[in-house]
């Protein structure tokens, strides 16, 4: 369904007993709305809703003071905005001096992408597709097609939160402190907070942070840095980027996470890091990736740095602990689509190493020491103070989400482990929690029954239930990685699971309906 904006005429029907019986469908809409998300009222309605309001009762109750007048017409108010969000009026409107009001609520739509249902005739003929009447809203809102599900549903977070995202955006339009502003310093703080690490450094995305954790770790050409094949192509891209060798090795069949008992046949003298992901959001084992790098450290002298790519997990824990506060240097991602996202591209570094901390700092500018000194080769890898400030204030409603997204996870699982034996659900270690990045199951392959993840998304797709595959190729089978010769066969458990993994809408929203509809439909 696309938004909507409620006319001042549509509310004041509702409120006003001799207009309800007139024109019962402005009653109707209004009721089916006060349930329903996306619904707005143009700011400029509010007060001439009060100076009508307040007109009309003031004839019918003479003997009313003015102040309980306007308490009755403010209950009114307080109780529409209870329903309805405000959509302002964008400084880029233009005024039509015929009619000023039908201008400025049209604007307003406009500014949230809404329809404005009105039965003003005048605004209906002059701008005939931004409007709509209430009987043929009432038509048109019984024929929206019985499901569409939103896989990740931004939109509905967004609404949310906008007020506050609103007021932080406009903070900083304002203040013009477009770089390193103050938004930057405080989501730092918060991420620290957040995390339990001891230093948060925000960054360009979450490419970037690999990036620059690998360039704080002095990596060289020719360094092998170890990794799964089964991952977004940044983990692996940013390794190669720098002229170091990624080396693969196979995945645990039942996290997806690098198989931390095949790390040490892949170490040589030349590895200089493990770099386990936190895959779909939950932790990699790193107390045992730890003890690999200790025992190399103690029996070879060779240290290997820990680098986790957090770009899915943001919040996941292992053993207590976030992923962010584990390993020497860890990373995160604010892409939209990320549990903990902003609106384009952000991320962070996160250490408890001082030195690392400092260094990483100077590495997101240019390598700069102080203004103008550069002291190594370094990036442009800030985070916009913009993107901060969103941060800012989804972290605050964080932990509800994670919560929420939990609550998703376990409601999948218990739904289709009962009913689904040709699906595997996905399996969180008993040491860890995952905050679901994707919610990705196994469509398990057979003789007898080849694979159907594609015909399966296609149907799914038809009746409304958006899917995606995370990840269909697996790294070491990247035309980009031709030069490294791995061979098909070389990862058969990732190359497994890239045939039959399959995500299912994940996101804080779905509700029980949704929930229910996709595993049955399953
Ligand atoms: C595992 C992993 N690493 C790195 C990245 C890169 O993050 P960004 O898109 O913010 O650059 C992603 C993003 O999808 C990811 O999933």
């Amino acid at each position: 369904m696309t938004n909507i904006l409620l006319d001042l005429n549509i509310l004041l029907d509702y409120y006003e007993e001799e207009r309800r019986e007139r024109f019962p469908a402005s009653v109707e809409v209004f009721e089916f709305l006060k349930q329903k998300d996306f619904v707005f009222i143009s700011g400029s309605s509010i007060d001439n809703f009060e100076f009508m309001k307040y007109n009309l009762l003031k004839i019918e109750y003479p003997k009313m003071t003015r102040k309980q007048v306007l308490q009755i017409v403010h209950a009114m108010i307080k109780e529409f905005l209870s329903y309805f969000k405000i959509a302002k009026t964008p400084s880029y409107i233009e005024l039509d001096y015929e009619d000023i009001e039908d201008s400025q609520v049209i604007a307003s739509a406009k500014a949230v992408n809404a329809q404005v249902v009105t039965r003003d005739r005048k605004m209906m003929e002059k701008y005939p597709d931004h409007t709509i009447s209430p009987e043929n809203f009432l038509k048109t809102k019984n024929q929206q097609p019985a499901t569409s599900i939103d896989f990740a549903n931004l939109k509905k977070q967004y609404f949310i939160y906008q007020p506050e995202l609103e007021k932080e955006m406009d903070m900083v339009l304002n203040n013009t402190s477009y770089i390193m502003g103050d938004a930057v310093v405080e989501l730092e703080k918060n991420l620290q907070t957040f995390t339990g690490a001891k230093y948060a450094i925000t960054c360009s995305s979450g490419t970037d942070a690999l990036l620059l954790a690998m360039m704080a770790l002095d990596i060289k050409p020719g360094d092998e840095i170890i990794t799964t094949p089964f991952t977004f192509i940044a983990t692996a891209e940013t390794i190669a980027f720098l002229g170091a060798v990624p080396v693969f090795v196979d995945i645990d069949e039942k996290t997806y996470n690098i198989d931390a008992t095949k790390i040490e046949a892949a170490i040589t003298e030349k590895t200089k890091a493990i770099m386990p992901v936190s895959l779909y959001g939950q932790p990699a084992d790193i107390d045992a990736i730890q003890a690999i790098a200790d025992k190399r450290l103690k029996t070879k002298n060779q240290k290997l740095h820990i680098i986790i790519d957090g770009a899915q997990s943001f919040g996941a824990t292992y053993k207590g602990k976030t992923d962010s506060n584990l390993g020497d240097i860890s990373t995160t991602s604010f892409f939209p689509a990320k549990p903990l996202g902003c609106f384009g591209d952000g991320g962070a570094v996160f250490t408890n190493n001082e030195k690392l901390a400092t260094k990483i700092r100077s590495l997101r500018v240019h390598g700069q020491s102080k203004r103008y000194h550069h002291q190594y080769i370094g990036m442009g890898g800030r985070m916009d103070t913009l993107q901060c400030a969103i941060v800012n204030v989804k972290l605050k409603y964080y932990k509800k989400d994670l919560a929420l997204r939990q609550e998703v996870a376990k409601k999948y699982n218990q739904k289709l482990k009962t009913k689904n034996q040709k699906l595997t659900t996905p399996t969180v270690e008993e040491n860890r929690t995952s905050v679901w990045a994707q919610y990705s199951i196994q469509i398990n392959a057979n003789d007898q029954e080849p694979t159907t993840r594609d015909q399966l998304q296609k149907e799914l797709k038809t009746v409304g239930i958006p899917t995606a595959v995370h990840y269909p190729i697996p790294l070491h089978l990247q035309e980009c990685f031709k030069y490294l010769e791995y061979k098909k066969g070389a990862f058969p458990i990732a190359e497994k699971v890239s045939e039959e993994i399959m995500s299912l809408p994940m996101n804080p929203y779905l509700s029980d309906e949704e929930i229910e509809y996709i595993t049955q439909t399953l």
